[in-house]
């Protein structure tokens, strides 16, 4: 795997591929990989010529400077990994070299922005959407891989593509789980031990409302106070949110529909650590 630091470089180094034809993928991270990454990295080498991997820890989307002062960042450790999954090229560049324009971005999500995600962690959506759309006029791959994990962001860059007219078709990655069922995320190894097997809890609690609902509930209001139930028996967790919503608009809904998919949505805080979570409870 090569490991290219600028733009400029690695848009030479992809003038060829891009001439010959070459279906590149592309996948883009801010590092700490895991499994779940490197799901999305054997998905993309499964559909394309060339696979580009991003690790760029954006600063315009985190909202809490603290959270990015203390994001992990093992990049040697990332570098090996993404080797061994036969990732072909590693684009790792600096802050400057993506803002080297300024970090103006004025362009609306609506109200994708500003629901659930948008609304705990404010200017969130705009800096993923920002740093996404500079990411993607870098590589202009036929093919993105994201995580279901993120459900909300790949609404979000559905949207960008949309709203941008880029010719790039988005996949949405099936949720790579730790043994117990927490979804991994780059933010467990700050969960004590304790906490992260009990964070199991998370991923009961959604395949407790998917059985609920094949078994019959329709009861919007018993679906949530089980799953909430669940989750209030560990002590160090508190709700941030669960929502049953569909899965366009991530609207909720008065009464449970007869019929379509439907989602619920988890954000709790474990001591301390922010988790996400989410599964089709129909599919
Ligand atoms: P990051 O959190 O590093 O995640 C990179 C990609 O990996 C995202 O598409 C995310 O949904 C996916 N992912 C994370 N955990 C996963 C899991 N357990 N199973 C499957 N996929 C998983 O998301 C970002 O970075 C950033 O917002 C980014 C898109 C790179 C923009 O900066």
């Amino acid at each position: 795997m090569k490991v290219v630091k600028t733009s400029k470089e690695l848009g030479e180094i992809l003038a060829p591929h891009r001439s010959a034809a070459s279906r590149i993928g592309f996948v883009p991270t801010m590092g700490a990989l895991h499994d779940g990454h490197i799901s999305l990295i054997k998905n993309a080498l499964a559909e394309n010529d060339v696979v580009v991997c991003s690790i760029f820890v954006n600063p315009t989307q985190f909202n809490d400077p603290a959270d990015l002062e203390k994001y992990p960042r093992p990049i040697e450790k990332d570098i090996d990994l993404l080797s061994k999954a036969g990732c072909h090229y590693l684009f790792l560049p600096e802050a400057n070299d993506i803002y080297a324009d300024g970090a103006e971005w004025s362009h609306s999500f609506g109200k994708l922005e500003q629901l659930w995600e948008g609304a705990m962690r404010p200017g969130h959506f705009k800096g993923v959407g920002q740093v996404v759309y500079k990411l993607f006029n870098i590589v202009q791959p036929q093919h993105a891989y994201f995580g279901q994990k993120d459900f909300q962001q790949t609404l979000i860059v559905q949207k960008l593509i949309d709203d941008f007219q880029m010719p790039i078709k988005l996949h949405v990655c099936p949720v790579v789980r730790e043994e117990n069922g927490l979804a991994m995320s780059s933010r467990n190894v700050r969960l004590p031990a304790a906490e992260r097997l009990s964070s199991g809890k998370i991923y009961e609690a959604l395949k407790l409302s998917k059985e609920s609902v094949a078994a019959g509930e329709k009861s919007i209001e018993i679906l949530l106070n089980q799953a909430k139930a669940i989750l209030q028996t560990l002590p160090e967790l508190s709700i941030e949110y669960v929502a049953i919503v569909d899965p366009i608009k991530l609207e909720t809904f008065e009464l449970l529909p007869e019929n379509g998919p439907v989602l619920m949505i988890i954000a709790v805080k474990v001591a301390g650590t922010r988790l996400i979570d989410n599964m089709y409870i129909r599919a």
